[in-house]
């Protein structure tokens, strides 16, 4: 696999990457994209909780084919590293959710669609073909419209659900308050729902104010509980996963409700504040699910070492934010597969050199915390 970008001008280190970036977007964009909530404590929690754990390495262990190839949910995809849900990415390129979902299919690996896309789901599957896609759902207030965008994602091929349930509302975050800066109100991520059937059918007319404004009122639904998850499985024969659990006991609920799987992720430092990193929480949340549903992890993922880290730590796979996204502020599709590129080839260098030859064996690294 290789791309076109010229290998010497795409930045290399998160830093850099993170100031070419900068370069490419609006002043709000980049705001809006680098931000966490509050005053940034958890985003800055969230990369010193990989800084605290060191990896203690094994010599001597013939790692000459390095298998990188990871099993979820009886799927088989050749490297553990997924593109997570990030709503609204044409604000950051003029190709948006199309060139990453045309980037994680070139890798393949999944491509989650965020609920508040550019592209609508039917869009994104006319563009990307048989490639792996999973949809994350924020639960409408309106649960017609709910259940619509689920249908129409099981009707595309999309083969899971992904339910984000940290968002209820959204968090305090000062750098888009101080900007008075809203992508949704600038009309951005509304392609799922002009394109749903249910929600078009709820507007009184079809004026685009009226959609911004129906959508602002939508997207978040304080309500939410474990009876509307008992509801989405009777709604959809997909794999449900819940993203956005970082309490051991709110895992053993996700496996006392049947999901399929579970996202410990703290929404990358974006939406409560002062709370546990990500990689913090994850070791007692692998303990609480005992293998009885895969444990998927993100927040504040920047290089191949952080992935062997959270992947010893007994995540199943990870998924990556802001690198990607930095990624095709910089080089579009070719800037996200570059993304990706560099994510497999640190992490296979991580993983040899620590005497890993197997995805599959990361959980038996030894792992201190300094
Ligand atoms: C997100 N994230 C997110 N999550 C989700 O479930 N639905 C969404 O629409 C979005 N949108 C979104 C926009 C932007 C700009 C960012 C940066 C993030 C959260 C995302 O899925 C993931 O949890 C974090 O990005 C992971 O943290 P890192 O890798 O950015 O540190």
């Amino acid at each position: 696999m290789s791309v076109e970008l010229n290998a010497k001008s795409f930045p290399v280190s998160f830093a850099a990457l993170e100031q070419e970036a900068k370069m490419k977007m609006s002043e709000g964009g980049y705001g809006y994209v680098r931000s966490g909530a509050s005053h940034e404590e958890t985003l800055q929690k969230n990369a010193q909780g990989f800084e605290k754990l060191s990896i203690v390495p094994r010599m001597l262990r013939d790692v000459a084919d390095v298998d990188m190839s990871v099993t979820i949910g009886g799927r088989t995809y050749p490297f553990p590293v997924f593109l997570a849900p990030v709503g609204m990415q044409k604000l950051t390129h003029e190709e948006g959710e199309l060139a990453s979902a045309r980037a994680a299919a070139a890798i393949g690996v999944p491509f989650v669609q965020s609920t508040v896309s550019s592209y609508s789901i039917e869009e994104i599957k006319a563009g990307t073909n048989s490639s792996p896609k999973w949809f994350q759902l924020y639960w409408s207030r309106n649960e017609q419209v709910t259940f619509s965008m689920v249908n129409r994602a099981e009707q595309a091929g999309y083969e899971a659900i992904v339910l984000t349930v940290d968002t209820v509302m959204t968090g305090w975050r000062e750098t888009d308050i101080a900007a008075d800066f809203s992508p949704l109100k600038l009309g951005f991520g509304k392609a799922n729902y002009e394109n749903d059937p249910a929600f078009m059918a709820a507007l009184d007319n079809h004026e685009n104010e009226a959609v911004i404004q129906s959508l602002l009122e939508n997207i978040h639904y304080p309500n939410l509980n474990w009876s509307h998850v008992a509801e989405l499985k009777k709604r959809t024969k997909l794999p449900i996963y819940i993203k956005g659990i970082l309490h051991p006991e709110d895992a053993k609920l996700a496996v006392e409700n049947g999901v399929d799987g579970i996202i410990v992720s703290n929404h990358g430092g974006r939406q409560l504040d002062g709370i546990i990193s990500a990689i913090d929480a994850l070791p007692s949340i692998v303990t609480e699910v005992d293998g009885a549903i895969p444990v998927l992890f993100d927040s504040g993922i920047r290089r191949g070492t952080d992935v062997v880290k959270a992947l010893a730590l007994g995540a199943k796979a990870v998924f990556i934010g802001r690198p990607f996204i930095y990624g095709l502020a910089v080089g579009g599709q070719t800037g996200v597969e570059k993304i990706l590129e560099n994510f497999i080839e640190e992490t296979k260098i991580t993983m040899s050199l620590a005497g890993i030859s197997k995805v599959c064996d990361l959980p038996s690294i030894k792992l201190i915390r300094e």
